[in-house]
């Protein structure tokens, strides 16, 4: 699904944008620059950011306790 309709990125470009091997995305912007595009009209960051949210807290609970990330979250939930 198109999730950006400017520079036509999909929520699996996002995904694995986040996702991928030695990845370090976090930010709507980082994913636009791992992308090659930069935002135009900045209606989609929000649907960015939430795929972000997801991706990276699907991924939490498969590091170890001691995961900075991890701990985060743990700090977030309080
Ligand atoms: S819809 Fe993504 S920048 Fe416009």
């Amino acid at each position: 699904m198109i999730v950006c309709s400017c520079n036509v990125l999909s929520d699996t470009q996002v995904r694995d944008a986040v996702a991928g091997p030695g990845a370090a995305v976090r930010t709507a912007g980082q994913v636009y620059r791992c992308l090659g595009c930069s935002p135009q009209c900045g209606r989609c960051a929000r649907t960015i950011r939430s795929i972000i949210d997801q991706a990276l807290g699907s991924a939490c609970g498969a590091c170890p306790l001691e995961c900075p990330a991890a701990a985060g979250h743990a700090a977030a939930a309080e």
